[in-house]
């Protein structure tokens, strides 16, 4: 697959199969990850790898801080609060204070991994509750120095149920 059919390729995946995504395809992504471009090359920046039962620690985490209100929004097929899709494995990308932009940096590195992710063969969709909500227990749970913050996640896994490709719409304006 080429740059091109990738970005084409490419959709959030909500669905996958419980197998575990290789060490060796998370490397991958994770550097991936790392190809991105920053504001003035502020690197400032930590991958978190959470998988297992700190995966499930940080789900409960998660639960408490979104509250009774907007529980419902992350159930899934069982009525069980999650946050993550269901994925296999999560990424979470936080910035620290000597990140410049770091919401605008993110956006990079997460499609960076997204399109690691398509290429590899693999589904993954944007996890955006640790921008929305934080909470001590969270922040603990991620084990980041202090002034570093969450901006945004990847869940990664094997697909098992691809959606509809949506429809791309959007301006285009050329000017001379
Ligand atoms: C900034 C941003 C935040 C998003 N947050 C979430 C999220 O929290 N949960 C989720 O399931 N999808 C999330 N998405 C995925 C979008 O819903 C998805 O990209 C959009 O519907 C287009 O579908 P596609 O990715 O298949 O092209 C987010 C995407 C972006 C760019």
């Amino acid at each position: 697959m080429n740059t091109i059919e990738c970005i084409h390729e490419r959709m959030s995946i909500r669905s996958f199969t419980p197998q575990n995504v290789e060490d060796e395809k998370l490397e991958i992504i994770t550097d991936a990850a790392l190809q991105a471009p920053t504001a003035m090359n502020s690197r400032d920046m930590v991958l978190t790898v959470v998988r297992g039962e700190r995966l499930k620690k940080i789900n409960k985490a998660m639960e408490e801080a979104v509250g009774d209100e907007m529980r419902s929004h992350f159930a899934n097929d069982k009525g069980e609060f999650d946050f993550y899709r269901g994925g296999n494995v999560l990424i979470v990308v936080s910035f620290g204070p000597a990140s410049v932009l770091p919401e605008q940096n993110t956006g990079c590195v997460m499609e960076n991994m997204y399109l690691a992710a398509t290429e590899l063969g693999l589904g993954a969709c944007w996890i955006n509750q640790f921008y929305s909500f934080r909470s001590d227990k969270i922040q603990a749970l991620l084990e980041l120095e202090k002034g570093y913050r969450p901006f945004a996640a990847i869940c990664v896994g094997y697909i098992d149920r691809k959606p509809p490709k949506k429809a791309r719409d959007g301006k285009i304006v050329y000017l001379d």
